[in-house]
């Protein structure tokens, strides 16, 4: 039995259906639902009852799994690899990081070989009175890039960002160490996608600090036109949670944002996963 694909009729996202994550997974089976990343940037799994060990596995398909510079403070005993995303605390303290990704981003573009995808899974989700927070909103890189004038195009083909760590405001102090670890990198603002060869925008806010060859201002300018023109309604998916819910989106296709719009006792618990990349070309 193949798997059922349906898009999610917004900016990009399909669910795929008749998968079940705790069951063994043949190549075949895997390779129909890679083929469903590559072609739609972000896929849903709903209803999904499985381990940490399992969720690993499953992120270890798509390549080398990533340990997250915060785990060793969020993580889950046993499984490194898992960091969790949660503002939920135990004895006093916080469990996970809170407010992971509230500004539009890409995972780890910071980093000289950022990460090929992200996975989240949905242990807890907040809600009001059977309303459901806490969505992730997803946006579509590559029909951003296609939707642009060809001039335009033209003129951001040859740019190269400069992407830094630092760039971004986070929730909680970063030990020198990681700072060390990600000095500020180059990649071009025009990515092309490593598997389908398709061309989308690699520019954000905050991550993305200048441009090479280009003033302060003049490149500001630019970041922020390319980074509005990426979450123009047409282009974007909002995804609203279940608990169940696996959904893993491609670093190179998808922007994506977290909504912080709950607070504690509203609780919500995602375990993440990350899977290595390449270098950006
Ligand atoms: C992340 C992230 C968004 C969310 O884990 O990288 O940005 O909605 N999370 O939790
Ligand atoms: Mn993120």
């Amino acid at each position: 039995m193949s798997i059922e694909v349906v898009p999610t009729n917004a900016g990009l996202g399909a669910q795929i259906k008749r998968v079940d994550l705790a069951k063994p997974m043949d190549d075949e089976l895997f390779a129909e639902i890679e083929a469903t990343l590559d072609e739609h940037g972000v896929i849903v799994l709903r209803d999904q009852e499985i381990t940490p060990e399992q969720q690993v596995a499953f992120s270890a398909r798509f390549g080398e799994v990533a340990v997250n510079h915060n785990a060793k403070d969020f993580g889950i005993d046993g499984s490194p690899e898992i960091y969790l995303i949660s503002n939920i605390t135990k004895e006093g303290r916080l469990i996970g990081t809170p407010r992971a990704g509230s500004e539009w981003h890409t995972d780890m573009s910071y980093a000289k070989v950022p990460a090929r995808a992200t996975m989240l899974h949905a242990i807890e989700v907040p809600e009001l009175d059977g309303l459901s927070l806490g969505d992730t909103e997803f946006a579509n890189t590559a029909a951003a890039w296609d939707a642009l004038p060809p001039a335009l195009q033209e003129k951001l083909a040859g740019l190269t960002g400069t992407f830094d760590f630092r760039g971004r405001k986070r929730g909680r102090p970063i030990s020198e160490e990681t700072i060390a670890q990600y000095p500020p990198v180059e990649h071009p603002i025009v990515r092309t996608h490593p598997r389908t060869g398709r061309k989308g925008l690699y520019v954000m806010r905050n991550d993305c600090t200048g441009i090479v060859g280009m003033n302060v201002e003049e490149a500001q300018l630019l970041i922020d036109v390319l980074a509005e023109h990426i979450i123009r309604p047409e282009f974007v998916y909002r995804h609203r949670w279940c608990v169940g819910d696996v959904v893993v989106w491609d670093n190179c296709t998808a922007q994506h944002k977290a909504m912080i719009d709950y607070d504690l006792p509203q609780r919500r618990l995602m375990w993440r996963t990350t899977v290595k990349g390449s270098v950006p070309f």
